[in-house]
């Protein structure tokens, strides 16, 4: 059971050790991804599962994805069409995410599916991600180990701000490569669906898979995740979006050779303009303004170009800057 120790395990064989020893007990261990930190719970034990939702306060509607170390493990849980296996094929290990029918015999605890006919597996590319899975020798459940609504967090400190003494451990990896969440990808039609923008982009998907349903194409296609319906990833602050330059006592945010003219707390998500980069800084910046700003105000963002991970990453600042 979570009790008020949050212990902070190291990237070392036995901070592995200790963080398996604390899921076999039906522990909660966050872990880093290449994408952002998950919160881990042995993907078959029920009652495992049911405390990532009490530890998150997570709507009990909102299903999880189950991480699993290699393709073959993957292929045993869900029932992938030939598209699927493609897609596997070329982006596992990655930050891609792949929802399809759970395979009848697969032993995957029914809460983690939170009522949906489909289950989501992801293979993580992180080393830490892996090391672990392999050490623990079975499925791991993992949202992003944040409070339900809140930025994901993209290193050790951000999941200790708001889980510690809720959850058994952390595994201290530092920062996420990627610093956005997977991409998930549907396959309940001909067509793959996109239900969220994320690490691998559009392009190099439909390089692959040829076109690729995105939300808002389709009218009668789910538009997003479950998960994605409600405002999220949300700082306390305001956020308006596709500013030139900050107003009076707003931060800024900015993204390539811009300009904080005037603005007392500001930030570069890339000073150079690499999306790469503001993508593994913008939960992090996020944080950090919101923190300077004191949980209100306003957040003054650059537009960021709409292509490649940029779309991923307008997709989670209009999250943020959502009504509430
Ligand atoms: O990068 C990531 O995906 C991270 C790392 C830890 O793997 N995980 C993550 O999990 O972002 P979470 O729970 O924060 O977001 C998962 C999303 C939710 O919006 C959820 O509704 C959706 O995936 N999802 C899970 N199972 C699904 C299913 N069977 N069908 C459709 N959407 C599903
Ligand atoms: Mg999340």
């Amino acid at each position: 059971m979570s009790g008020p120790n949050t212990i902070r395990l190291s990237a070392t064989d036995r901070g592995i050790r200790a963080g398996v020893a604390l899921l076999r007990r039906g522990g909660l261990v966050a872990f880093p991804t290449e994408t952002v930190y998950g919160l881990g719970a042995d993907a078959r034990d029920e009652r495992a599962v049911a405390g990532i939702y009490r530890a998150k306060r997570r709507p009990a509607r909102n299903p999880l994805i189950v991480h699993v170390p290699d393709v073959a493990s993957a292929l045993a849980l869900i029932d992938l069409p030939e598209k699927g296996r493609r897609a596997a094929e070329a982006f596992w290990p990655g930050p891609l995410t792949l929802v399809a029918p759970m395979r009848g015999g697969a032993r995957i605890a029914p809460i983690c599916r939170a009522g949906a006919a489909t289950l989501a597996v992801r293979v993580p590319a992180a080393p830490l991600a892996l090391d672990l899975l392999r050490a623990f020798g079975g499925p791991l459940a993992a949202p992003s180990a944040n409070l339900s609504g809140q930025v994901s967090p993209t290193c050790a400190d951000h999941v200790m701000e708001e889980l510690t003494g809720r959850i058994d451990g952390v595994l201290d990896g530092g920062d996420c490569a990627v610093g956005l969440e997977s991409t998930i990808l549907g396959f309940e039609r001909e067509t793959p669906v996109l239900l969220r923008p994320g690490g691998v982009t559009l392009e190099a998907l439909e390089q692959v898979l040829g076109p690729v349903l995105a939300a808002g194409v389709v009218e009668d296609v789910a538009p997003t995740a479950p998960g994605q319906m409600t405002s999220h990833y949300a700082p306390g602050a305001a956020l308006r979006l596709g500013a030139e330059e900050p107003r009076l006592g707003e931060a800024w945010l900015g993204f390539g050779p811009n300009p904080a003219r005037g603005s007392a707390i500001s930030l570069n998500l890339s000073p150079s303009g690499s999306l790469d980069e503001a993508a593994a800084n913008l939960f992090a910046h996020l944080r950090t303004l919101d923190t300077l700003l004191g949980g209100s105000g306003t957040i003054a963002v650059a537009s960021i170009p709409a292509r490649g991970l940029g779309h991923a990453i307008n997709d989670r600042l209009a999250r943020a800057a959502a009504p509430r």
